[in-house]
């Protein structure tokens, strides 16, 4: 007897699953014991042309008939958003039906609501596909790195701004230039505003984060900055200071408690994550025992993603062959979160100040006041101004941030024109 897939969604990554079950579905049979059908799939428009490896009565509009069907022991949700996947999720969870997601919005939003009613019924979540696309990365964090403390991971987890920033770094592209040719590549959604923002690194960096520190971080614990204020002339300082800017994921354990945040930061030029170009993804994560670890790929894409929906089909199904209960991880809140204010970071300043005698002493004394110790300065005359590069030491975020106002206010000052996150070095 057939294990049954229902399936929500059928899109860019629903369609690529069915094409893979349909190619491979001699491997998938004898890997699960028995063959997969996909009995239903759930579509917004069921009457609109397709072309899949698929039966048209199979399709319907209604993901909870889906869900309910008897014949369906395993449901895949790749609709994305919130509404109707959580209730539908939900529902075949209380059923008692193993699921299969990649939808991080929902996961870092509603993630211990899902994983609570997977427990209850001991149905299992399984979500792979939701953080770096084709790259195994759930299941190394959850199933291999139980014998490590991990106390830091740095992720590039969003293509279409690594795209944008490549492009900028590389070719002296404007971010408008940049973007526009990463929609036109089909890195970019019409409205990239979720990438833009860094709202779907900092899903993504909430699930990580909860894996990693094996405890409870939502998208809301997640502090976060997007790209659009990364200018030329911050990845220009960044090439001749030794460095390369990204919009990075960070989630590190500080006296016992996990900081998360994602924002752009400038990478040493030879750290690995530097070398992580264009549309491609990695996560590096480091600890006492393990050393540093780097999961690098296609963090997207229709048949990236679908691998990783499949490898969690078939150990999904072969569970619920077996009568074997689903794996599911607690995401039980054991750690508390560090407000950003007492986050630590090292930091890039460029600051706009008068050409006088002096004016040195007074800008290092702002930092001195505070706290923030600095690595390097360089500065460069310009007419009347003259321009002053920072780099400091790791510093708390209040009191850099407390520099930056006492900075403001210094008559020697004319502008402090930017300020970004440098990480990977200290
Ligand atoms: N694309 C990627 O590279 C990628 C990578 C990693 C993770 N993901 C995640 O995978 C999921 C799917 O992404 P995708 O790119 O495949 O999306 P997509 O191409 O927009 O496909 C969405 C599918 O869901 C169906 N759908 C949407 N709302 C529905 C509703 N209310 N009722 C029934 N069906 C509904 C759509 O139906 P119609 O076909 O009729 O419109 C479509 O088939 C998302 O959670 C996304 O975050 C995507």
């Amino acid at each position: 007897m057939s294990v049954g897939v229902g399936m929500l969604g059928c899109g860019t990554v629903g369609g690529a699953v069915l094409r893979l079950l349909d190619e491979h579905s001699d491997d998938v049979e004898r890997r699960v014991g028995r063959p997969l059908e996909v009995v239903r799939v759930a579509v917004r428009d069921a009457a609109a042309e397709r072309d899949l490896p698929l039966a048209r009565d199979r399709l319907t509009a209604d993901p909870l008939a889906v869900v309910r069907s008897d014949d369906v022991q395993v449901v895949v949700e790749l609709m994305g958003g919130i509404e109707p996947a959580r209730t539908a999720i939900l529902e075949a969870l209380r059923l008692g039906k193993r699921v299969v997601t990649a939808n991080k919005e929902l996961l870092a939003t509603h993630g211990p609501e899902l994983f609570e009613a997977a427990g209850a019924t001991g149905a299992g979540l399984h979500f792979e596909a939701a953080v770096g696309g084709g790259i195994p990365l759930i299941r190394p964090l959850i199933e291999s790195l139980p014998g490590e403390r991990l106390t830091r991971l740095l992720g590039i987890v969003n293509g279409t701004t690594n795209f944008v920033l490549t492009r900028m770094t590389e070719e002296g592209s404007s971010f408008d230039e940049a973007l526009a040719e990463a929609q036109r590549l089909g890195y970019a959604e019409r409205d990239p505003s979720d990438d833009l923002d860094g709202l779907d690194a900092a899903a993504k960096c909430a699930i990580l984060a909860s894996l990693a520190f094996d405890t409870r971080v939502v998208l809301e614990d997640v502090y976060r900055e997007g790209i659009v204020g990364v200018s030329p002339e911050d990845i220009e300082f960044a090439r001749r200071l030794g460095y390369v800017v990204k919009l990075l994921a960070v989630a590190e354990l500080e006296d016992g408690e996990v900081a998360a945040r994602v924002h752009p930061a400038m990478v040493p030029s030879d750290h690995p994550l530097a070398a992580v170009r264009e549309a491609y993804n990695a996560v590096f994560v480091s600890g006492p025992n393990v050393g540093e670890l780097m999961f690098y790929g296609r963090g997207a894409g229709g048949a990236p993603t679908a691998v990783a929906v499949v490898g969690d089909l078939v150990t999904a199904a072969r569970l619920a062959a077996e009568g074997r209960p689903g794996v599911v991880f607690p995401w039980e809140a054991r750690r508390g979160i560090r407000p950003m204010e007492r986050m630590e970071s090292q930091y890039y300043l460029l600051i706009d100040v008068v050409d006088r005698p002096g004016v040195l002493a007074k800008v290092a004394g702002a930092f001195g006041a505070n706290r923030v110790s600095i690595r390097s300065v360089w500065q460069e005359g310009r007419g009347d101004e003259a321009l002053l590069v920072l780099i400091t030491h790791r510093a708390n975020e209040g009191d850099l941030g407390r520099t930056v106002g006492d900075l403001r206010s210094l008559d020697v000052v004319v502008e402090v024109r930017s300020v970004m996150r440098v990480e990977g070095e200290e």
